[in-house]
C-alpha cells in the first residue's frame, strides 16, 4: 500500500485595526497600504486543515467545509501550492534521503468553525492555515514572516494570521513582493487585558467580496488616495505606539477612526459599497454614547455588518449587558472562546 504523509494544523482569525483595502498588484496581492491587526484566540474562531500526500492520489483535491471544490480554477490556491512545492523540491534536491513529496498529489480538507465569507475573516485564517499546513507537511522550516509572503498570495489578510498578538503587514516596495510581509509588533502576552467580542449581526454571505470591492475602490475613489498617502502611514506609527504603550483610549480612537474611514472609502467608491447595516450603525451609536464618560470600548467593522468590539476585559461584562439589552438574542462570541448566546433571527429592541 502506498505511504500516506499527513499534517493537520489550525490557524486563528485576525481583525484589522488599520484596514487593508486596495491592491497595487492583484496577482501577487501587493497592497496599496500597510495594515495592522490583532490575532484572536484560536479557542473559538479558527480554520483547521488536514493535508495528505500519497502516490496513490491521482489528482489534487480540496474539500472546504465538507464540500468538494475545484483547485484548478482557484488561482490563489494554485499559487500557494506552486510556491510551497517549489521550496520542497529545492530541499529534496539537496538531500537525497528525504521522501519525495514535492511531486505527490495532495488532498486538502479544511474547515472553519464560523460562517464563511460573512465578513469574519474566513479567508485570513483559511489561507494562513493552508500555507502553515503545507509548510509542516513539506517540512519547509521557514519563519512566520517568510510563510506570510506565501500566505499573502492566497489572501492579503491571511499573511497577518501567521502570528499571534499584534501584527503589521508591511506593504513593502519591491515589485516581486519579496518585502510585503507580516511582522509581529507585540506578542499576545504583551496586553492580556485586551479582549475582542464579536457581535454576529448577520451570518449571511456578503454581497460584494473584499477582493472585488477593493479594486472598484482603487479605480474610483479619490478619498482612497488621500487615505493611502496621508492617513495610513501616520496612523500605522500612532497605532504601533499606542499598542507599545498599552494606551487603550488611543488604541480605541485610532481603531474606530480607521473603521470609519474604511467604510467612508466604500461609500466613496462608485457605485458605492455598503457593508454595514442599520444594526451595525446602531452599535456604533451605542458604543459612542458609552464612551462619552471616557473611552472604554472600540468598534471595528470589516467587509460585512458584524461588529468586533475591542475593550479591556474588565469592561466586557458591561458592554455585553449593554448590547444584549438593545439586541436581545443576538450572537456574541468573545475572544475567550465562549459563544454566549445564539439565535439566528432576531430583531433589535428600540434604540
Ligand atoms: C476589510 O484579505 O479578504 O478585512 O486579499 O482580496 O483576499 P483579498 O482580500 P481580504 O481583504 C480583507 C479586507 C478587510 C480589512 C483587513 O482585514 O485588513
Amino acid at each position: 500500500m502506498a505511504q500516506v504523509f499527513e499534517a493537520t494544523c489550525s490557524a486563528p482569525v485576525n481583525i484589522a485595526v488599520v484596514k487593508y483595502w486596495g491592491k497595487r498588484d492583484t496577482s501577487l496581492i501587493l497592497p496599496t497600504n500597510s495594515s495592522l491587526s490583532v490575532t484572536l484566540s484560536q479557542d473559538q474562531l479558527h480554520s483547521k486543515t488536514t493535508i495528505r500526500a500519497s502516490e496513490s492520489f491521482t489528482e489534487d483535491q480540496l474539500w472546504l467545509n465538507g464540500k468538494q471544490e475545484s483547485i484548478s480554477s482557484n488561482k490563489r490556491l494554485v499559487a500557494c501550492l506552486r510556491e510551497t512545492r517549489a521550496l520542497r523540491a529545492n530541499i529534496e534536491s539537496k538531500d537525497e534521503s528525504l521522501p519525495k513529496l514535492a511531486h505527490l498529489k495532495i488532498h486538502i480538507c479544511s474547515e472553519n468553525n464560523f460562517p464563511t465569507a460573512a465578513g469574519l475573516a474566513s479567508s485570513a485564517s483559511g489561507y494562513a492555515c493552508l500555507v502553515f499546513t503545507l509548510a509542516t507537511l513539506f517540512d519547509l522550516r521557514l519563519n512566520a514572516s517568510e510563510l506570510s509572503i506565501i500566505a499573502r498570495q492566497g489572501s492579503g489578510s491571511a499573511c497577518r494570521s501567521l502570528f499571534g498578538g499584534f501584527v503589521a503587514w508591511e506593504m513593502g516596495q519591491n515589485d516581486d513582493g519579496s518585502d510585503s510581509k507580516a511582522v509581529q509588533i507585540a506578542p499576545e502576552t504583551h496586553w492580556p487585558e485586551l479582549e475582542a467580542m464579536i457581535c454576529v449581526v448577520s451570518d449571511a454571505k456578503k454581497g460584494t467580496s473584499s477582493t472585488e470591492g477593493m479594486q472598484l475602490t482603487v479605480k474610483t475613489s479619490p478619498l482612497l488616495q488621500h487615505r493611502i498617502k496621508e492617513v495610513v502611514p501616520r496612523r500605522m506609527e500612532d497605532m504601533i505606539q499606542a499598542i507599545k504603550d498599552r494606551n487603550f483610549p488611543r488604541f480605541a480612537d485610532l481603531t474606530m477612526q480607521d473603521s470609519n474611514q474604511f467604510h467612508a472609502v466604500c461609500l466613496d467608491t462608485y457605485p458605492p459599497i455598503f457593508y454595514m447595516n442599520d444594526i451595525s450603525r446602531a452599535i456604533i451609536r451605542i458604543i459612542t454614547e458609552y464612551n462619552k464618560s471616557g473611552v472604554k470600548a472600540a468598534y471595528t467593522y470589516d467587509a460585512g455588518p458584524n461588529a468586533v468590539i475591542y475593550a479591556p476585559r474588565e469592561n466586557m461584562p458591561e458592554i455585553y449587558a449593554l448590547l444584549s439589552h438593545y439586541f436581545p438574542g443576538a450572537a456574541f462570541a468573545d475572544s475567550l472562546g465562549m459563544l454566549k448566546e445564539q439565535k439566528k433571527d432576531w430583531t433589535p429592541a428600540d434604540i
